[in-house]
């Protein structure tokens, strides 16, 4: 069913494009989404791609949406604000996915309209994003409802406390990476033991992929999923033996942690 809002973007770059792939599929009609970037080639490349409006500039459209997603990299996003902030309506909602930008900040910024700050991962790109997001305190719940709508359209997402964005940040925000480092050793493995490389890799994507549909349609326990699948004396427990003996458990908790513990530090600076 599709929404009956106006959508902008300040930036148009990977995330946004994901993003906008997302909504134009039913959640928002494509002649009400806008995208300002500062590159032309990249604006015409995006209008003849979805359909959208897409300019250098964000004046034909920056009084007239009710949402506007901040899609720009952390290090610009000061001067991109500062080129909205006086333009944009007061009821607008604003959709910070800028890494890093905190919701006090973002408060300050836009006085009088509701803020909420995601925290999107890569998996966006193919419409299997895991998304969190925090409500500023001017977002009541029809606003989180809409983010979760639109965000929802490109994946899935979940609403949490800002406290627990760096957390979200080690976990699904940089978790992405710990699953390709999984797949890659488990299609090494494939190798090692006589198969190809190219069918390795597919047996080992989509083995972690099917085991996530599991665990996300099933609702089932992961441990619970995986003594299903372990029979006594068989192969499946004298592989878990060895993950369990060489540490992969507490690995994954380490490094979930270190990747909180880093967000930490950096959101100080
Ligand atoms: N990629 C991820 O995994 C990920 C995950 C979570 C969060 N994020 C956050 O998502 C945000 C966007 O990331 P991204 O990967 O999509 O970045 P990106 O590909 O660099 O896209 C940003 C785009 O915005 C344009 N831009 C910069 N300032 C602008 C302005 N004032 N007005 C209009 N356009 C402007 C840039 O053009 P120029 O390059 O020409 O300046 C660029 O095309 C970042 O803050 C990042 O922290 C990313």
């Amino acid at each position: 069913m599709s929404m009956d809002l106006r959508v902008g973007f300040i930036g148009g770059g990977a995330m946004a494009e994901a993003i906008v792939a997302g909504i134009v599929q039913g959640t928002v009609s494509p002649s009400d989404i806008y995208v300002s970037d500062h590159k032309e080639a990249r604006c015409q490349q995006l209008a003849e791609q979805y359909g959208i409006h897409a300019s250098v500039g964000a004046d034909s459209f920056i009084g007239n949406v009710d949402v506007l997603f901040l899609a720009v990299k952390p290090q610009v996003a000061d001067k991109a604000i500062a080129e909205v902030r006086d333009k944009v309506g007061s009821k607008t909602l604003i959709l910070s996915i800028v890494a890093g930008l905190t919701l006090d900040v973002l408060e300050a910024s836009f006085a009088e309209q509701p803020v909420v700050r995601i925290m999107p991962n890569t998996p966006l790109s193919v419409g299997a994003g895991m998304s969190a997001f925090a409500c500023g305190t001017r977002a009541g719940r029809t606003e989180a409802a809409v983010v979760s709508e639109l965000l929802s359209a490109a994946g899935r997402a979940v609403e949490v406390a800002e406290s627990a964005m760096d957390a979200v940040t080690g976990l699904s925000g940089s978790g992405p990476a710990y699953v390709f480092l999984l797949i890659d050793a488990l299609s090494d493995g494939g190798v090692a033991a006589g198969l190809k490389r190219d069918a390795a890799t597919l047996l080992a994507a989509q083995t972690v992929y099917g085991a996530a549909k599991m665990v996300l349609e099933t609702g089932k326990h992961p441990d619970v999923l995986r003594d299903q699948v372990t029979s006594p004396a068989g192969t499946t427990i004298a592989g878990v033996r060895v993950l369990e003996n060489r540490g992969l458990r507490g690995a994954l908790i380490d490094a979930v942690l270190a990747a909180t513990e880093k967000s930490r530090e950096l959101g100080k600076k």
